[in-house]
């Protein structure tokens, strides 16, 4: 019997079970802070654990995330409402409510006027509102009304019970619990055991690994034949966007990455903010301590400066400065001397003391004046450092001490790493979503990406500390993302908060974690404005716009012809959420409304509430969203079993980005397995191209020694760049994409490896040329016949054949042959 007619035999069982029962005693509660709620139910005598029905959302992640005190309550219409303690520091609960006990809305967090809210319990009351109370530290008791469990009255003092706090009780394996004890229908309980069964089968098919097949007795052992009868006559539009590239300051992608400035703290901005430890100073050696002033800053955006007396005054670079024989580097700085005559000697010194290129720099500077040199390497070095000599006696400022390399991408001054760049072009990215994921919407409400922070002359810009625990120069900011997507032929995707922090933010001084109440609703029409305002700074013009003639005087006089903007990354649909998501979503469509909205759908696949919510709003507000952001980071065995997920998509509806997703395996890394889970995963997104609209892999850059995150797509040191399999991958459905899906019907003569399969094929107008994908994810040879269309034997292939657990891989290019015989675990692009 396979796996769903058992499922199927067991539901209709205990539904004929339970039915002559007709009810079904539950108990919810939780068993630990860190595990949520969960529901036992009740057999004969005894209580039985189920399973965990849903769990905290609060803060960040490891210290928060935790459920006290869970009080829940079922309204008059049946459905459910919940409220637990967050933690012993928050003036907030959580609250959130449900039809089923299994899918639940976001939770939100309503902020009260106590400086904690302890023991929350919810009571509903006749006319269909509901009372929550809670305890504060002394005892005092308080009170919050609410009609919907979305919007919450301010609190107040309440005089009632202790009653309120009784509990049920239950004991669950040896264990005495507190909770809530109900009475459910038999048909509602199967609908939760089914829901458990359901979850726990699928957990079982994503722990399948192309890792495992030598030893897994259910993999074919000899070849395995198939057909795939292509249908030219059954066409149909695809995205021609589908893959682009999401650039996030992740990692040390920007500063210390793509950014090529060579001086690390270029503007003695560090704090501890940023990095534990740092200071204005790191970085940045003398024989000295290095004087650090404030008094009259170069910017109010870059307060700090050093002052220069005799010392030479060093910079490390990003853990060293490479230095090519013969190359060129554009060496500037900011001096501030009152008057008096300063020469310096600008040196590149190697790891030996010797030194590589050396300029001298006379200066006298009254107030802020910048000084430029270039210097020529005579020798070269990986890891050299940069000095700064003063040769004679005065006392100067000094700040944004800058070096470049003459040699960037497109040669532009202020510019990205060429060879980085140049292998993020060859990826051929329809688009570029910047800044980046949690970047932008930040850890908590003053980290919030503000693009207006990033354009400008560079020392105006205003650094920040970066959620993955570094400094943002800005030097990298919205200028350059944008004149990049210009260089490389891509749409710029900007994506800035939609008014709310990142759900995992840390407390702030008022103890307020996660979305900590959004940007208060005072304070946000500026931020309406500001989103209006880099429309106008990108699109408008310079003649009648103020912000476009900034965009002018900084080099680019024509608009740059933004289509697309997101709104949000991944963030809890929340009623905070939503209601500011409202407010910018309208804004724009009153004033742009050729503006494609891209809104967001969390940070999961379904069935996760923010999925469900996000599309619930996404359908609610269809004039809001022309796309959805989904992101899911799953495992290879997840890829593999779901590869119809976009196939019953509503066509009428908003339009997919996939905007973060990445396979992986415990390794981590990407390797011959993951690249393949992906690229079935592709083909199947590319059938599904007519609703799907982008999608980009996520993280893309990766610096050695200093990653947040792994997988990711490309990883670098200061002298080289590491493409990987997943990256060929990217590539090939890039660069073999197309705009027109022909269909085609792939039938195997054991289905049960269909999941290991897959095959697409698109036709690209602009390049004239059909394109075949045929992946083969089995520890067998495929045996492939091709019906419907004629592959000469000439046909030009690329592809590439390995170990799963093979972290590079080589591309071979050849002829398609009479042969069909994909080899196993491989991929074949054929070009018609
Ligand atoms: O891509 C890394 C992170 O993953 C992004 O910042 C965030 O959006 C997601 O959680």
């Amino acid at each position: 019997m396979n796996n769903k007619l058992l499922i199927t035999v067991l539901a209709l069982c205990s539904t004929m079970m339970l039915s002559a029962q007709e009810t079904v005693s539950v108990f919810l509660y939780s068993p630990g802070p860190g595990d949520g709620l969960h529901v036992a139910v009740q057999e004969g005598e005894a209580w039985k654990e189920a399973g965990r029905l849903c769990s905290s959302d609060y803060g960040t992640w490891g210290a928060e995330k935790k459920m006290f005190h869970p009080s829940v309550c079922r309204a008059q219409d049946g459905t459910w409402r919940l409220v637990f303690q967050v933690n012993d520091r928050a003036p907030l609960f959580a609250a959130a409510y449900s039809r089923d006990l299994v899918n639940w809305r976001p939770q939100d967090y309503p902020i009260m006027s106590t400086a904690q809210c302890l023991e929350p319990v919810v009571f509903p009351n006749p006319d269909g509102t509901f009372d929550v109370y809670y305890k504060s530290p002394q005892g005092k008791r308080w009170t919050s009304a609410t009609p919907n469990f979305r919007h919450f009255s301010p609190d107040l003092a309440s005089q009632i019970s202790d009653d309120a706090w009784v509990r049920d009780t239950a004991t669950i394996a040896g264990r005495l619990f507190e909770g809530n004890g109900f009475e459910i229908s038999s048909m509602e309980w199967v609908k939760i055991e089914q829901h458990f069964r359901k979850s726990g089968e699928e957990w079982r098919k994503t722990n399948e690994r192309m890792h495992d097949d030598a030893n897994n007795a259910n993999m074919p052992k000899s070849p395995i034949k198939a057909t795939l009868a292509v249908d030219m006559t059954r066409q149909k539009a695809i995205s021609d966007k589908l893959i682009g590239i999401f650039f996030e300051d992740i990692s040390y992608a920007a500063d210390g990455g793509l950014y090529a400035e060579l001086i690390q703290n270029r503007d003695f901005e560090y704090t501890p903010k940023d990095h534990g430890g740092w200071t204005s100073t790191t970085a940045w050696h003398s024989a000295r301590p290095i004087e650090i002033a404030t008094e009259n800053p170069l910017s109010m955006n870059n307060p700090h400066y050093a002052l220069l007396w005799t010392d030479t005054l060093w910079n490390e670079g990003w853990d060293g400065i490479v230095v090519e024989k013969g190359k060129k580097y554009d060496f500037s700085m900011y001096v501030q001397a009152g008057g008096q005559k300063q020469d310096f000697s600008i040196e590149l010194i190697g790891q030996d003391g010797k030194v590589l290129a050396k300029s001298k720099l006379k200066t006298k500077a009254g107030s802020w004046q910048q000084y430029a040199t270039v210097l020529t390497a005579k020798a070269g070095d990986t890891k050299a450092r940069l000095a700064i000599v003063p040769l004679k006696a005065a006392h100067v400022g000094v700040d944004m001490i800058s070096l470049f390399p003459q040699e960037t991408f497109m040669n532009r001054k202020n510019g990205l790493r060429k060879d980085l760049a140049q292998v993020i072009a060859d990826l051929h990215p329809k688009f570029v979503r910047f800044p980046g994921g949690c970047m932008s919407h930040g850890q908590g409400l003053e980290n919030i990406y503000h693009w207006n922070h990033t354009v400008g002359p560079l020392q105006d810009r205003k650094p920040d500390f970066n959620i993955w625990h570094y400094h943002q120069t800005r030097g990298l900011g919205f200028y350059e993302f944008f004149q990049f997507c210009e260089d490389i032929g891509a749409e710029p995707l900007p994506v800035l908060a939609a008014g709310v922090p990142c759900q995992n933010s840390a407390n702030n001084a008022q103890g307020i974690g996660g979305q900590q109440g959004g940007i208060p609703m005072d304070e946000m029409p500026a931020y309406v404005q500001e989103i209006l305002d880099l429309i106008e700074w990108a699109n408008g013009d310079p003649a009648t716009s103020k912000w476009a003639k900034m965009r002018a005087d900084a080099g680019h006089p024509a608009p740059f012809n933004l289509k697309y903007i997101g709104l949000g990354n991944e963030d809890i649909i929340s009623t905070v959420f939503e209601e500011r998501y409202e407010m910018l979503a309208r804004a724009i469509r009153a004033k742009y409304p050729d503006i494609k909205i891209c809104g967001t759908a969390g940070p999961f696949h379904a069935p996760s509430a923010d999925y469900q919510e996000g599309w619930d709003f996404s359908r609610r507000h269809p004039d809001l969203q022309y796309m959805l952001d989904e992101h899911y980071y799953e495992s290879t065995g997840w890829f593999m079993h779901n590869r119809h997920y976009y196939d019953d998509y509503d066509r009428n509806g908003a339009k997919v980005y996939l905007g973060e997703w990445a396979a992986s395996t415990k390794v981590k890394r990407p390797n011959i397995e993951t690249a393949l889970a992906e690229a079935l995963y592709l083909t199947d997104i590319e059938r599904n191209g007519d609703v799907v609209e982008m999608t980009s892999y996520a993280p893309m850059l990766s610096k050695d020694g200093h990653s947040n995150w792994n997988p990711d797509m490309i990883y670098f040191s200061n002298t080289d760049v590491r493409i990987t399999p997943a990256y060929e991958v990217q590539r090939l459905f890039s660069v073999y994409g197309g705009d027109t899906y022909v269909t085609s019907q792939l039938t195997m003569d054991n289905s049960q490896f269909a999941h290991r399969v897959g095959a697409s094929v698109v036709r690209n107008a602009k390049t004239g040329k059909t394109y075949l994908k045929l992946v083969n994810a089995l520890p067998v040879e495929l045996r492939l016949d091709v019906t419907g269309i004629d592959i000469p034997a000439t046909a030009e292939t690329e592809g590439f054949a390995g170990k799963p657990e093979e972290q590079r891989l080589t591309i071979t290019k050849g002829e398609a042959g009479t042969s069909m015989v994909l080899p196993p675990y491989s991929l074949r692009v054929i070009k018609l």
